[in-house]
């Protein structure tokens, strides 16, 4: 048995579709992509593969399709270090999917068809109480029935286990929700729909982290890409910077970010070591290209942290 402190990730999985064009496309035009790609994805996933490869005790709680790919990405997660008891196959539901067009400055956009994720209901996060009170961090973000999401900080709450929330895609939360959780990492976008604020600088990263902390929460981590990330625990902020390296696509870099920050917070480091171990993870994200094919392992971090 593992003596490692133990990580519980709940969340998406979802058949990433990726096309590279030179832009995105304008309403009613067509383009020819230069290069398409299925990889595995989700956020939840991605975050727990990032977990498991960056040396985590981590298990998941998510439910695939009755289809050949969700059957395949429940075998590749245990391949990545990752428990899969608690993820379900789910019968006559397809897997998640991800339209992900990606242009040639890196950036991405998506548009998701839930499939078997919508299938997490409240009584399936239920049927996991036990796991999700055995561990010692539950890791959320947002492409999972908001109630269930809930339902799981409020479990872990009770229980004494630290929730971190990846408030992720970009939308507003209740406060029901936001005072269960102890560490937030919204990037600028998700931290604009939770504060109101628009992040340009430090200056405006302090100013939305400090609306976070008025919600309850003691830790704000906000990702800023290339710079790196604003750390602000009970309103001390510091940039924590990020690492220069040519990207191919962002796809997942935040997913990698959050994985490799929780590994090592569950590793007794401090944050602001944890938000560097995060930022070298997501910086070797960022030059491969897909989700999970992108995701590192602890030996590269540790090889990269080496170099730097
Ligand atoms: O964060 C990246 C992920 O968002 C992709 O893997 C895609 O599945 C979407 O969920």
């Amino acid at each position: 048995m593992s003596t490692k402190q133990k990580l519980v990730v709940l969340g998406s999985i979802n058949a990433d579709h990726i096309l590279t064009l030179e832009h995105f496309p304008h309403p009613g035009q067509t383009l020819n992509g230069q290069k398409y790609q299925v990889a595995f994805g989700g956020k939840g996933a991605n975050q727990a593969v990032a977990a498991g490869r960056s040396g985590a005790n981590t298990a998941f709680i998510a439910c695939v399709g009755d289809d050949a790919l969700g059957y395949e990405i429940k075998a590749q997660l245990a391949n990545d270090h990752v428990q899969t008891d608690a993820v379900s196959v789910v019968k006559n539901e397809s897997t998640g999917v991800a339209l992900i067009f990606v242009n040639q400055v890196a950036e991405n956009c998506i548009g998701i068809h839930a499939g078997a994720n919508a299938c997490l209901t409240p009584e399936y996060v239920k049927q996991h109480e036990a796991l999700i009170a055995s561990a010692d961090a539950l890791l959320l973000q947002l492409e999972t029935p908001l109630q269930s999401i809930i339902d799981a900080a409020q479990i872990a709450t009770d229980a004494g286990v630290k929730v971190i929330l990846n408030p992720a895609p970009a939308r507003e939360l209740p406060e029901d929700l936001l005072r269960l959780v102890d560490v937030i990492t919204p990037n600028e976008t998700e931290a604009l729909s939770l504060t109101g604020i628009i992040i340009h600088n430090e200056s405006d990263a302090a100013n939305a982290a400090c609306v976070l902390h008025t919600k309850g929460i003691k830790t704000v981590v906000i990702t800023m890409g290339a710079r790196g990330v604003w750390l602000s625990e009970s309103g001390e902020g510091q940039l924590v910077s990020g690492f220069k390296v040519n990207a191919v696509d962002t796809i997942a870099a935040g997913d990698t970010f959050n994985g490799a920050f929780v590994t090592a917070l569950l590793e007794g480091k401090t944050p602001s070591e944890a938000a560097q171990f995060g930022n070298a993870a997501a910086a070797i994200a960022v030059t491969r290209s897909g989700a999970q094919p992108s995701v590192p392992w602890r030996q590269e971090i540790d090889e990269f942290l080496q170099k730097v």
